[in-house]
């Protein structure tokens, strides 16, 4: 299993913070936001990954992770001209991935879970996490069943059918490459992560698991503040 972490984008909502740096590299309470996942992919045992990265404050990446040695990684970096989509990680990915099976996971979102047994015992197709928010406008928003299996997902609808927004967290199998390929920017002009697994749904090999403990998405002020606020509070708890 490689791992992708994808830390480029805009970041127009964290301005003026990321006008001289990246969003990934902001602090969250004592570390770097791009150490979250870089441990939650860690811990589930994945350590070859490649951080896709904007061009400005590519350097700053580097400096700051290296080659992956001191973290007992083998790090990869393929910089992203433009922020076109997420699913564009698995073009600019192509070559690093091979014939592996891939999680991607968000440069800005921080899980709690352990997400180990979920990446062991995948198999094929794809899984997802998701999780009840109140404010599912902002994410890719899935609908259950009566069984809860999963109907449908829409990206950032103005109307969600459910709560649940589907996580910064994606487990691939091979396919997600030709996947990606055959996808059509979308409204806004971007390759969405939505459509890919809409993909797997309609395959009917989209596997849904729902995310017990907290997940954040650093991308808004408020959203990076109770961030820091609540990675200050697990530091403090363990003194
Ligand atoms: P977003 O928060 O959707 O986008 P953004 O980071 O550009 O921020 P804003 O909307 O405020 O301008 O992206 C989620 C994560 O995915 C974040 O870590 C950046 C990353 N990303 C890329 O690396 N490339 C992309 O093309 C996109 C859309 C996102």
């Amino acid at each position: 299993m490689k791992g992708i972490i994808l830390a480029g984008g805009a970041g127009t909502r964290l301005r003026p913070l990321t006008k001289i740096t990246s969003k990934q590299l902001l602090p969250v309470y004592d570390k770097p936001m791009v150490f979250y996942p870089l441990e939650t992919l860690k811990a589930a045992g994945i350590t070859d990954i490649l951080f896709i990265i904007a061009p400005s404050n590519s350097g700053d990446f580097l400096n700051l992770l290296g080659s992956g040695n001191e973290f007992g990684c083998d790090f990869t970096y393929e910089i992203q001209d433009s922020p076109d989509g997420i699913a564009q990680a698995f073009l600019i990915g192509e070559k690093f991935i091979g014939n592996d099976e891939v999680t991607l996971i968000l440069g800005d979102n921080l899980f709690e879970d352990d997400f180990s047994e979920a990446i062991d015992s995948f198999e094929t197709g794809a899984r997802v996490f998701a999780k009840k928010v109140s404010d599912a406008q902002r994410f890719g928003v899935v609908d259950f069943d009566d069984e809860f299996k999963a109907k449908h997902i829409e990206e950032k609808p103005k109307n969600p059918k459910s709560d649940y927004a589907v996580t910064g967290l994606y487990v691939y199998d091979n396919t997600v490459i030709e996947k990606a390929k055959s996808l059509a920017p979308s409204a806004r002009g971007e390759l969405e992560i939505t459509d890919i697994n809409n993909l797997y749904l309609e395959e009917g090999t989209l596997d849904v698991r729902l995310v017990n403990g907290r997940w954040l998405d650093c991308g808004t002020m408020e959203s990076l503040y109770e961030a820091t606020t609540m990675m200050r509070e697990k530091v403090l708890a363990k003194k």
